[in-house]
């Protein structure tokens, strides 16, 4: 075998390893964060066996060496050029979120941005890949296809297969006192009020459903747990304040988490307001909201207790929890609905960082109610 050939040999079976690095990666919630974080680190250290393989290419490519004979040619440059600068992106990334191996490096620590940037990774990987196949193709309209569904299903893993995972899958066991309670901030004369929605305290989910077969349950203590709860709880203990439930009072939602998607959807598309107990808030100056994102907006509920309560003039604080999409467009509804109020955005928190959120959490509003 030519030099040449076993390069490009190590250099096939090189991008395979990383391709199914990457993969194993968007499984984290089975493999766990630690796991998840060293693979990262064999990903980058194979792509630096990468770079070296590929050095006499990289080389002729600076010295315009290369020739651009086709378009294939062209897009595939420009398809490695792209990875190339996505994947410097993701390994800032993943310094960023890292809990274990980085944790004092925040630069990029948005975890939808690193999301976004693996699946950015992993979609233009297999086109990468598949480019190779297509120059040595004989039949390269089939070539193209493969290409076309390889990208696209890439695209589908990273958009759509980990959200639906993390929000189906995960399981999650907390321990209350060490979750929830902590140093404390002094509010002064000011007088907060969290107000809370979660699905839990609004389903007809059985109690004695495994946290696993029930997205976003957990089980604090052993006892299932709204994460919304949870992170009331932190804030009121931090705060030593007050909190209130949204609860509806008409029918509860379906007490599986794909017939209650369904059953928001429609509630969304309708705008409807279903009937709630009524939250007083009165005699509070200001209102933490902690609400779930759903279909990226709030919860109907939530738009109840905006339309009925009477908050002109506070300030609305708002604490979302999430499963992929940030803010989504809540924070619009909100202001539309919370009118005269001053709304401020304050955290977003991924659904995984929920039972950790407390230290987050304490930072921002120290610095809301630092005077
Ligand atoms: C009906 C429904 C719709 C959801 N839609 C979204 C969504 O659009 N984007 C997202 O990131 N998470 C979405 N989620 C995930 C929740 O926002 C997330 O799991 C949240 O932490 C649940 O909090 P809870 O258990 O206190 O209700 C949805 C969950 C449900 C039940």
């Amino acid at each position: 075998m030519s030099k040449q050939s076993l390069k490009r040999k190590i250099g096939i079976i090189i991008d395979i390893i990383m391709y199914v690095l990457l993969l194993a990666q968007m499984l984290y919630i089975f493999t766990g964060n630690i796991a998840h974080e060293i693979l990262g680190i064999v990903f980058f250290a194979n792509l630096i066996g990468h770079i070296i393989i590929k050095s006499s290419w990289i080389k002729a490519l600076l010295k315009g060496k290369i020739k651009f004979d086709s378009k294939a040619r062209v897009f595939s440059t420009v398809v490695t050029m792209l990875l190339f600068v996505c994947i410097i992106a993701l390994a800032l990334s993943s310094m960023g979120v890292s809990r274990t191996l980085f944790p004092d490096i925040t630069f990029l620590g948005y975890t939808d941005l690193h999301r976004y940037l693996a699946t950015a990774v992993l979609t233009l990987a297999a086109i990468h890949g598949g480019m190779h196949g297509y120059f040595r193709a004989k039949k390269k309209k089939k070539a193209v296809v493969l290409i076309c569904l390889a990208a696209a299903a890439s695209m589908a893993i990273g958009l759509f297969a980990v959200p639906y995972m993390n929000r189906h899958l995960r399981k999650v066991e907390v321990q209350y006192s060490q979750a929830v309670e902590g140093e404390k901030i002094n509010t002064g004369s000011k007088k907060p009020l969290v107000v809370y929605f979660t699905w839990l305290e609004n389903s007809q989910v059985s109690h004695d459903t495994d946290a696993v077969s029930g997205a976003s349950l957990l089980r604090a203590d052993g006892e299932l747990m709204g994460s919304n709860r949870l992170i009331a709880d932190m804030l009121t203990d931090m705060l030593s304040c007050p909190k209130a439930s949204i609860k509806v009072t008409g029918g509860k939602y379906p007490g599986t988490y794909s017939k209650t998607i369904s059953v928001a959807g429609d509630e969304l598309k309708e705008k409807a307001r279903p009937s709630i107990e009524k939250v007083d808030v009165s005699g509070y100056d200001s209102i933490i909201l902690v609400y779930p994102l759903w279909w990226g907006n709030i919860p109907m509920p939530v738009a109840s207790f905006l339309e009925s309560a009477d908050t002109k003039g506070m300030d609305i604080y708002l604490v979302a929890t999430q499963g992929s999409t940030g803010y989504g467009s809540s924070v619009k509804e909100i202001k539309s609905l919370a009118d005269g109020s001053d709304v401020h955005e304050v955290v977003s928190i991924y659904c995984e960082d929920i039972p950790k959120a407390r230290e987050v959490l304490f930072a921002k509003f120290k610095e809301i109610y630092k005077d």
